[in-house]
């Protein structure tokens, strides 16, 4: 059977197309789906880095596709079920034959169940090929007007007759000043929706230090990942409460962490500082 391949896009530069490229990847390589991630920020790759890989990129995309090298070569293992493929780095979309990158995805589509592919930014060349070369899509809209507005062009590029989908992301249960999760749900069609992830101190650490894909199963952002993927592989579908609720989970175990750090500086001794104000009361009196 031929693997689904899907491109990440969002108009919009960091969105979170690679956090939810990989992250994505990550959930369903759990379901114990075979998965590739493809970079395919041609010129500006960053994906090597958020899974620790950057040490291990000797051929890339575009060498596979132009026969320098083997798919075992250009391959890279990242977990059980989870490999990944570089972009190049000195070429970008202009540069490369879409024909024969097209080509390298007929053969992978072969070997994997899902195929994953992190676009770059923008509605230029490599969106044009993505979406000739991907069966669907997801558009990563985080919630902002900007975002929003960037997405619906996105989508309008893609044009109405083409799978996709909408993944929210970096969102708060509260809002925070920013378009809350019913506003932007409201504005859709359900139909498209898959999912909304919230904004997560752990994933961002995790892309910091190149373990994105290790995220813990049990917190908001790895069960909302879990949903996501599963609305997508499996057409599963969510309550717009069952999502609200991961949100919420979210804030609240922020909330719990920020008064465990207050407990902490107590603890340190740092207690005293904040008295200080007192002191110098004192000292005017
Ligand atoms: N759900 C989230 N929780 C916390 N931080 C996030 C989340 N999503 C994205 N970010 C942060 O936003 C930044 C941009 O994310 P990312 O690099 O995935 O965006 P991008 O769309 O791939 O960007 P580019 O257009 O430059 O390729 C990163 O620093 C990441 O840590
Ligand atoms: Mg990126």
């Amino acid at each position: 059977m031929k693997g689904r391949i899907m491109a990440v896009m969002s108009g919009k530069g960091g969105a979170g197309k690679t956090m939810m490229t990989v992250s994505l990847g990550a959930a369903l390589a759990r379901m114990g789906k075979k998965v590739l991630l493809v970079d395919a920020d041609m010129g500006l790759r960053d994906l090597d880095l958020a899974v620790g890989q950057e040490n291990e990129v000797f051929y890339t995309l575009w060498d596979l596709a132009r026969g320098k090298c083997f798919e075992r070569d250009a391959l890279i293992a990242v977990d059980k079920h989870l490999d990944f493929l570089a972009a190049a780095q000195t070429e970008t979309w202009e540069d490369v034959d879409p024909e024969a990158v097209s080509t390298v995805f007929e053969d992978l589509r072969d070997r994997y169940d899902a195929v994953l592919i992190d676009c770059p930014a923008g509605v230029g060349e490599g969106i044009r090929f993505a979406r000739s070369v991907a069966g669907e899509a997801a558009v990563v809209v985080n919630p902002t007007w900007i975002s929003r507005r960037d997405a619906e062009r996105t989508l309008q590029v893609l044009g109405p007759k083409y799978p996709s989908f909408i993944l929210f992301n970096n969102f708060y249960f509260s809002g925070k000043g920013s378009l809350s999760f019913q506003e932007m749900y409201d504005a859709m069609e359900p139909e498209h929706f898959l999912g909304v992830i919230p904004h997560s101190g752990e994933a961002e650490q995790l892309m910091q230090e190149g373990r994105l894909h290790e995220f813990s199963d049990t917190g908001a952002f790895g069960t909302a990942l879990s949903m996501a993927a599963r609305v997508f592989w499996d057409d599963k579908e969510y309550t717009q409460m069952q999502w609200e609720r991961i949100l919420r989970m979210e804030e609240h175990h922020r909330g719990t962490e920020h008064a465990g750090q207050a407990d902490a500086a107590v603890s340190r001794g740092l207690r005293g500082r904040i008295r200080y104000p007192g002191n110098w009361k004192n000292r005017r009196g």
